[in-house]
């Protein structure tokens, strides 16, 4: 199609609308709405003379569409998974959250299984949700960066050394927004079965999404660096990469959390 455009400007605006979260063109040629003939209400048919009708059959009344428990449905399926195959399946085969439809990828996990830290970022951004793996875009650069810092990152060949990354939501939300409630309310199970069958030693919560998904509460700035207890699990809150990204001042307290890591672990070995 031709337009006024110039390529650089087409090109800058595509990429406006893919940051945006657009994922589909549904159209050749764009529609502009404003200009269209509003839609003219129905006209009112005539009021009919009422007929006595004494043999019609009373109106059906309308259908009652059963609602579907996701969260009930997630919990079963989440339990029923055997081990991290069977959970990964019965992800990827949930259909009661909506954000699987705009999602490219089923994200789940990255590192190792046996891994004695498990870090459960929020949801997967543009850059995940193309690749299929949790944090690999510039948040996911600093993750790496930071336990690197510490001898200990998710392609280590010693197990000791080693991360396991997952997230509350598998699939991105659009414009990167925070998952509602009642979308973390139906993957939560799942989370917590991950938990389950990867038996990790310590989780580390980056960010607000996973304190709530996994603590019950939020208020990552105030909760950072102090040790909580999840799933019967020691939980370290830190800030999120990306905050740190935005706030390099920050970057100070994150590396007393990790330190503080490194101390539980040594007088865990
Ligand atoms: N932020 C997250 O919380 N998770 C990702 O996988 C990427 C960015």
């Amino acid at each position: 199609m031709e337009s006024g455009q110039d390529w650089h400007s087409a090109k800058a605006l595509l990429e406006w609308h893919i940051e945006l979260g657009a994922v589909d063109a549904i159209g050749d040629t764009p529609v502009d709405r404003y200009a269209l003939e509003p839609t003219k209400p129905k006209a009112e048919k005539p009021a009919q003379a009422k007929v006595d009708a004494p043999n019609r059959a009373a109106p059906t009344p309308p259908a009652v569409v059963p609602q579907i428990d996701y969260v009930a449905l997630a919990k079963q399926a989440a339990a029923g998974a055997k081990d991290l195959d069977g959970l990964k399946a019965a992800i990827k085969a949930f259909d009661g959250c909506e954000l699987k439809k705009g999602a490219r990828n089923t994200v789940i996990a990255d590192g190792n299984p046996a891994a004695r830290v498990m870090i459960i970022g929020e949801a997967p951004g543009r850059d995940e949700d193309i690749e299929g793996k949790p944090f690999v875009g510039r948040a996911g650069q600093l993750l790496d960066k930071m336990f690197a810092a510490i001898g200990m990152g998710r392609d280590a060949t010693m197990s000791k050394d080693s991360v396991y990354i997952t997230n509350v939501m598998p699939w991105r939300p659009p414009s990167n927004r925070d998952p509602s409630p009642e979308e973390m309310a139906m993957m939560v199970p799942f989370l917590e079965r991950h938990v389950q069958l990867v038996a990790p030693e310590l989780l580390v919560l980056m960010g607000n999404t996973p304190c709530l998904a996994v603590l019950g509460r939020k208020g990552i700035l105030r909760m950072r660096g102090n040790w909580d207890q999840g799933w019967g699990k020691p939980a370290m809150p830190m800030t999120h990469p990306a905050y740190l990204l935005r706030n390099p001042a920050a970057k100070r307290e994150a590396w007393t959390d990790l330190l503080e890591i490194q101390s539980k672990l040594r007088d865990n070995a």
